[in-house]
């Protein structure tokens, strides 16, 4: 067990990409799925554009200030120095950082699949969300459907939509075998689905489970009873080949920051033109009132095996982090032995992993990217097998 804690990473276990992330290689990090890691070139490109104006463009001669009033100043415009924000913030705000924001918007739609004039920047997915449920038009004769796999931020903000308008708040129950059997999802929707369902909400990738849900089919099913859908998609973008307008999602919303390794503080939301008529942001600013993407842009800132386990359902409903079930375990387990075995992983191996509770039973959620290799799950392997013998959880 020493061994495992002390023993430097060799460079030979590394994936080659590591070095394209920030990373501290002391640390066996297989929990991407959390806060995702962004990679250093956009680390740092962001960290220049809050420090310098870059690459300021050469004024036509017609722009550039007369001698008149550039006496005794360095003339900047010729340059394409790095220059400080604070140096002319109007200068960085008005004429540099919002034709940019335009440009990303553009090159960000182009990458998803949808026109630009369809996507709204978000600082991030939860502020996205927020906006939906604030202003989602339902009436007391509506229902909004949920699965019980949603996010538990998005159940809460579901559920004071309901309140706030008096719709029915209707959240099927999905319990899981804990034998890896596979789920009709687009069967059980078809089922539970209420005849005055009004809106619909599904994750592209559930977060606490794992599973890639079948967004296409649970859309169509959806608008062929007349009823509108949310996609979270916080693990979609970087994890998917995005293609939001066949999609046909009434309204998407995704983060740059998880699967796209982008540094925190952006995210986007696309919504359908029928949708733009009703969903503004929850910060009101310049943008109010000037359409959609102005309104948005303004408020931007092998496991199983070695434990004779298994995963909470079959590997091809999983993406990129799927739950494999912590061994052999035959008392009475709480979410308190899950966040022991976290906290023991994290303190004891360097080890960040979460560990899930879910009916009943523990399981760690691991994800995957391209700095992981198999040395970083055999390394989670072995300091599993010791804290459940240490723990005595068995
Ligand atoms: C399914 C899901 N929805 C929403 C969110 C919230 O994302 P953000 O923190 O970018 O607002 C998360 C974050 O982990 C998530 O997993």
């Amino acid at each position: 067990m020493i061994a495992l804690t002390y023993a430097p990473i060799s460079s030979l276990f590394l994936s080659p990409f590591v070095a394209l992330f920030l990373l501290d290689n002391e640390w066996t990090f297989v929990n991407h799925g959390a806060f995702g890691a962004a990679n250093r070139l956009s680390f740092e490109t962001a960290q220049k554009w809050q420090r310098y104006l870059t690459y300021l463009p050469i004024l036509p001669t017609y722009l550039r200030p007369t001698s008149i009033f550039s006496t005794n100043r360095r003339p900047t415009y010729l340059s394409y120095t790095y220059l400080p924000i604070e140096s002319q913030p109007l200068r960085y705000i008005d004429r540099v950082l919002l034709p940019q924001m335009a440009h990303v918007t553009r090159l960000l739609a182009q990458h998803v699949g949808t026109d630009a004039c369809d996507l709204g920047l978000l600082p991030n997915a939860t502020s996205g969300l927020n906006a939906v449920f604030q202003r989602i038009p339902l009436t007391a004769e509506d229902s909004l459907f949920i699965l019980s796999l949603s996010y538990g931020s998005v159940k809460k903000m579901a559920k004071e939509s309901c309140r706030r308008t008096g719709a029915e708040y209707c959240e099927a129950q999905i319990t899981f075998a804990h034998n890896s059997s596979t789920i009709d999802f687009v069967a059980l929707v078809e089922r539970e689905l209420p005849v005055n369902a009004k809106v619909a909400v599904f994750d592209h990738v559930t977060s606490n489970t794992a599973i890639i849900l079948p967004i296409q089919e649970l859309t169509d099913l959806c608008h062929r009873r007349g009823c509108l859908v949310v996609v979270d998609g916080a693990h979609g973008l970087g994890q998917f080949d995005l293609n939001l307008r066949s999609l046909g999602a009434d309204v998407y919303i995704s983060n740059c920051h998880k699967w796209f390794t982008c540094p925190k503080g952006i995210g986007f939301v696309r919504a359908t033109a029928e949708v733009q008529k009703w969903l503004r942001p929850v910060i009101i600013s310049h943008g109010w009132g000037k359409g959609f993407v102005s309104e948005f842009m303004w408020q931007a800132t092998s496991l199983a095996q070695k434990w004779k386990s298994q995963t909470l359902v079959p590997l091809e409903m999983s993406g990129l982090m799927a739950l494999i079930q912590i061994p052999t375990l035959d008392r009475k387990l709480s979410d308190i032995d899950g966040n022991a075995v976290q906290d023991a992983m994290h303190f004891r191996f360097q080890i960040e992993c979460p560990v899930k509770f879910i009916d009943g039973q523990l399981y760690v959620r691991i994800s995957s990217h391209c700095y992981n290799t198999r040395h970083d799950y055999d390394k989670l392997a072995a300091a599993v097998l010791c804290l459940v013998k240490d723990l005595k959880i068995d």
